[in-house]
């Protein structure tokens, strides 16, 4: 598949006005993409846990226009005008329009909220995009009914991925690839691909985000992947990442739970060692983020339960373990862990199945 396989040109303008509605969960990468090239190419290729209880969910209301030219659309979040939210959702329809010329012919009313507290720290733009590519996509469908549901999947994958490399792997469940990998069938550096062989061991795997710092980050992740240019570690990073992928894959379909801590630790330390050794260089840990990694540390010492930790770009901890040890590992965190967490919260979340159409 190329870029332009994504171009539609075979509509027709058969609807005057109507609405959609989508879900998209976010999604926490076990091997993460940390750098980028042109027009949302990943550096390497990456794969995540689809999440399942923190989702942005988008309503799209359409109405016919005159195609003046120009994207025309209102913003409301959780139901306000929300002004500062509009400049990325423009971005966003100027990167896409390509691949969806019929937007201009619409006025778009696209009303968001998201069921995890805003500015927790977690990234809306995963669930956030994708969620407004589903909707995109469902109007696509009615100007072109003859697009498969795979079709339509992918391309709603790589229309999230321009509007945040993440979001391609927030539109399906339960574990999704995204990158040219050699050695995984189908990969794309375009869409996320779902990867299908997973052991029970890693069935309703359980994700517990502690909210550590829910101030705004001091470093958004487009500067971040940026600051990969130049960077004197990159290339090893990026044929590592590879390499972590591979082994990846085969721990997940093995269930082999003791190497897929290792990995899933030090690719989030390697992601923060990343950051600290840019230039500009920059820490997003907090003192208690590291608090959390040792008494982890130290509980699975103590008791050899699976818990293990990875990080995204900021400094909340992501607590993931099987389900089968759900009780003992809760008690854990509520007892060791939550005294670490900005005014003791936390989210308890689960590997969930992807984009849902509500309406
Ligand atoms: C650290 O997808 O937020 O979470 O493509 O610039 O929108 P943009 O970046 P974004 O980067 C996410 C980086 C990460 C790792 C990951 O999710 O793989």
């Amino acid at each position: 598949m190329s870029e332009k396989d994504f171009i539609t040109n075979n509509y027709t303008i058969s609807i005057e006005k109507g609405s959609f509605e989508w879900s998209s969960p976010s999604n926490i990468a076990l091997v993460k993409y940390w750098g980028k090239k042109d027009n949302q190419i990943p550096a390497n290729p990456s794969i995540s846990f689809t999440l399942n209880h923190c989702k942005t969910i988008t309503k799209l209301a359409f109405a016919k226009k005159i195609n003046d030219g120009s994207f025309s659309f209102d913003l409301l979040f959780e139901g306000q005008p929300k002004e500062d939210f509009k400049p990325k959702i423009q971005k966003f329809f100027e990167r896409i329009f390509e691949y969806c010329p019929y937007l201009k012919d619409f006025h778009f009313t696209i009303d968001t909220q998201n069921t995890f507290p805003h500015s927790s720290g977690i990234a809306s733009s995963a669930s956030g995009m994708a969620a407004l590519a589903m909707n995109v996509m469902s109007l696509e469908r009615v100007l072109n009914p003859s697009i498969s549901e795979e079709q339509f999947n992918q391309k709603a994958s790589f229309l999230a991925r321009l509007g945040s490399g993440s979001a391609c792997r927030s539109v399906k469940g339960s574990v999704v690839v995204w990158g040219n990998h050699a050695e995984i069938v189908g990969s794309s550096d375009l869409f996320g691909v779902e990867f299908s062989s997973i052991h029970e061991n890693f069935k309703n795997y359980q994700d517990t985000i502690l909210l550590v710092d829910k101030g705004e980050k001091q470093v958004s992740s487009t500067v971040g992947h940026d600051l990969m240019f130049g960077h004197p570690f990159a290339e090893q990073r990026f044929a590592q990442a590879h390499e972590n992928l591979l082994k990846i894959k085969s721990i997940l379909e093995t269930g082999d739970i003791e190497n897929f801590i290792k990995i899933v630790e030090s690719e989030a330390l390697t992601l923060h060692a990343m950051m600290m050794t840019s230039m500009p260089y920059f820490i997003l840990m907090k003192p208690n983020t590291l608090e959390i990694i040792n008494k982890i540390w130290k509980f699975r010492n103590e008791t050899k339960l699976p818990v293990c930790f990875t990080l995204d770009a900021g400094a909340n901890v992501h607590v993931l373990y099987p389900n089968q040890n759900k009780a003992e590992i809760l008690q854990f965190i509520q007892d060791e862990l939550v005294g670490y967490c900005q005014n003791g919260q936390y989210i308890c979340d689960e590997i969930g199945q992807g984009s849902i159409a509500l309406k």
